[in-house]
């Protein structure tokens, strides 16, 4: 899970592909480099939408050898932990809105063997973190309120990014922080010098244009950011 060299990455969001050419798609943005793929699971109670379950995370891995980053917008995770773990999720995120026993969720997603994530909607402290912070392999910091691609990113993000970059080198942890909403050209390298290990773009990538040039792009724009 740790950034190869230090370096950071970029995690295409499926959710603005053209889910008729999904494969296509996928395997371009592995050809432009990117790293991990980002799939959106919405239930339509913890935000207002619907998109994709275990029978897609399961079609991907079958097409691409990147990990899986499984984030999931649901209402009690728990149930479906197994599920997405044997569909082929690689890392798995859980909002601290969604479950009231995160610590229990958090522990079931490392002994399943994958990557636990925990996620912080735009209007929730780092403060919440406190007690969790030491039990999880990354922290997904949502840039836009969660639900549907192609919002505006949400300046505060990046002050956020920047005290948990603080908070973790404070408490000497290996935690990566993630970001994810709005995320494109015009922020991800004010991003990366804020603190992010990993950026999830959606619409930057596959919004218009040749997504494995965007991929590109956007990594390039990351690289030269790096310290
Ligand atoms: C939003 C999702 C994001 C979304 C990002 O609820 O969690 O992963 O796909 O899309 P963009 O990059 O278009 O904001
Ligand atoms: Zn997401």
């Amino acid at each position: 899970m740790n950034s190869p060299g230090g370096k950071t990455r970029l995690c295409p969001s499926i959710l603005s592909a053209d889910f008729a050419r999904l494969g296509e798609q996928v395997r371009a943005v592995e050809q432009g480099g990117a790293q991990a793929i980002h799939l959106d699971v919405m239930d339509g109670h913890f935000v207002p939408n619907l998109t994709l379950g275990p029978a897609v995370v399961k079609a991907i891995d079958r097409i691409t050898a990147l990990p899986l980053d499984v984030h999931l917008m649901i209402l009690q995770p728990d149930l479906y932990l197994e599920a997405f773990r044997e569909a082929g999720a690689d890392w798995i995120s859980v909002h601290v809105e969604a479950e009231r026993h995160l610590h229990r969720t958090v522990s079931r997603i490392r002994e399943l063997g994958a990557k636990a994530g925990v996620v912080l909607n735009p209007a929730t402290p780092l403060a919440s973190l406190t007690e969790i912070l030491h039990e999880v392999d990354f922290i997904l910091i949502m840039s836009v309120n969660p639900g549907f691609g192609g919002q505006a990113f949400i300046p505060a993000a990046l002050d956020k990014v920047a005290a948990l970059r603080d908070l973790i080198e404070t408490r000497k942890l290996e935690t990566l922080i993630e970001v994810d909403g709005g995320v494109g050209l015009e922020n991800a390298a004010e991003l990366v010098r804020a603190g992010a290990d990993i950026l999830v773009a959606g619409n930057a990538v596959f919004g218009k244009g040749d997504p494995a040039a965007n991929t590109r792009d956007l990594l390039r724009r990351m690289r030269e950011a790096e310290g």
